[in-house]
């Protein structure tokens, strides 16, 4: 079984790059099945397996794929099926942006439902509602989503609750109705501007993303583009903590530090020093810190994506720390795994009061979910004596090479397959 192996201690030194952002590459990958002619190329795509999983989906669709190193380039115009029903559909939460895609080139689509982190319950009601106002007709049936239209017609659509998934979905489905569509009391997340810059060099005519009204003008058709991803905000902030956790003096390069800003804010206000570049962000760390209180909310709040390297690093700041995660009922289960390396944390619904305690103690620990591994992996970092760390797989879907890149910073971390 593979897993992480750290032996703690270790400050953190050096430079690290960052990848290509993993929400962003999950719904470009997507939506590059809408082009009908020409080529799309795809840069800055990160290596992870939800991004492998989503490539294996398209070919399977019917989609022609060069796959670079970190680029890949997508020949759609060779795609006739419209339903995604394998075991990689069911396995990842982006998939759902399969039904917006299809729905918008072909009118149909029949995709299983999505899986994903167990962090709470995860519907997806308010992708439904946009896809019904553009006047598609929607079922779910034997586990998979069936939707139909014989033409979309753009709407005003206002979303109940604020929703990366749901204003992609319904921003791919909208770009080729008739008319304009304008959805209000969108996400604003970098990933989402991101989408809608591919989707215009795609030819899409999309105004607002990035604020709170998005308007998408329909056009015919799209064709191929070529397009780089953007920074990961959420592998970047993982490092700028485990950084500020571990202690020493490391540079985050290739990144976008506007998109960090609440999280420097947090780190400032921790004792950290953090001293930002044009594209870099320098996190300078005596390993001290103070305990702050975190809430997370939509962009550009505080990530709830990185809400659990944050908690593994309050652990061991001084004093109280208070964490409300209002994004997800249920993502404070890596708690238990931190409790069994000495942490000091107590649990109330969405609220996670941390006492800071002098020091974690290795321990044999599991990733329960994507974000709660990188958590696991920063406080065996920080912790006295050796960690091993279990169900890795969810740390391969959306962190590339995390060990060979905490190994390059003088982290002691090694993958173990036996
Ligand atoms: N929600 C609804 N109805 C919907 C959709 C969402 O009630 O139809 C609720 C959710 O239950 C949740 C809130 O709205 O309470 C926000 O959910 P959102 O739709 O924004 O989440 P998502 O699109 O499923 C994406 C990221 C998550 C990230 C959230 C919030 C992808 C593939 N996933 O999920 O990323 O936590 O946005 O920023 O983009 C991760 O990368 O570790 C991860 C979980």
């Amino acid at each position: 079984m593979e897993r992480l192996i750290i032996k703690g201690g270790n400050s953190l030194n050096g430079t690290v790059d960052i990848n290509g952002a993993k929400n962003a590459a999950v719904a470009i990958i997507p939506a590059a099945i809408m082009a009908s002619e020409g080529i799309c190329v795809i840069d800055n795509i990160p290596d992870i397996e939800d991004v492998h999983c989503l490539e294996r989906i398209i070919e399977e669709l019917g989609a022609g794929l060069k796959i670079n190193k970190n680029s890949i380039e997508i020949d759609s115009t060779s795609i006739t099926r419209t339903a995604a029903c394998t075991e990689d559909v069911r396995r990842m939460r982006a998939s759902y942006y399969l039904i917006g895609a299809l729905l918008a080139r072909f009118k149909e689509a029949k995709v299983e439902l999505p899986g994903g982190c167990p962090i709470g319950v995860r519907p997806i009601d308010q992708h439904i509602k946009g896809f019904e106002a553009l006047g598609a007709t929607v079922t779910i049936e034997h586990g998979a989503a069936n939707v139909k239209a014989d033409k979309l017609v753009g709407a005003n659509i206002f979303f109940d609750v604020v929703s990366v998934g749901a204003t992609i979905n319904v921003m791919l489905a909208a770009t080729m109705a008739e008319g304009v569509t304008t959805l209000e009391n969108v996400a604003k997340e970098p990933h989402v501007v991101d989408v809608a810059n591919f989707l215009n060099s795609m030819g899409a005519n999309i105004r607002g993303a990035g604020t709170d009204i998005i308007k998408i003008k329909g056009v015919k058709s799209l064709k191929g583009c070529a397009y780089s991803v953007i920074p990961d905000q959420i592998e970047a902030g993982t490092f700028m903590i485990a950084a500020a956790a571990c202690g020493g003096d490391v540079t985050i390069t290739n990144i976008i530090p506007k998109h960090m800003e609440s999280i420097s804010a947090k780190l400032i206000e921790a004792g950290v020093e953090v001293v930002e570049g044009d594209d870099s962000i320098r996190v300078i760390s005596a390993g001290k810190l103070k305990g702050v209180n975190v809430k997370t909310t939509p962009y550009p709040g505080f990530p709830t994506d990185v809400q659990q390297p944050m908690t593994a690093m309050l652990c061991v700041a001084s004093g109280r720390s208070i964490i409300t995660e209002s994004i997800w009922e249920s993502r404070f289960k890596h708690l238990d795994e931190l409790k069994k390396m000495g942490a000091s944390a107590k649990v109330e619904g969405r609220i996670a009061i941390l006492e800071g305690v002098e020091k974690l103690t290795g321990a044999v620990v599991k990733a329960t979910d994507l974000r709660a591994g990188a958590a696991m992996v920063i406080a065996g970092m920080m912790a006295d004596g050796e960690t091993e760390i279990y169900n890795i797989e969810h740390i391969d879907r959306g962190y590339p090479h995390i060990e060979d890149k905490f190994r390059s910073l003088g982290a002691d971390i090694r993958r173990i397959n036996d």
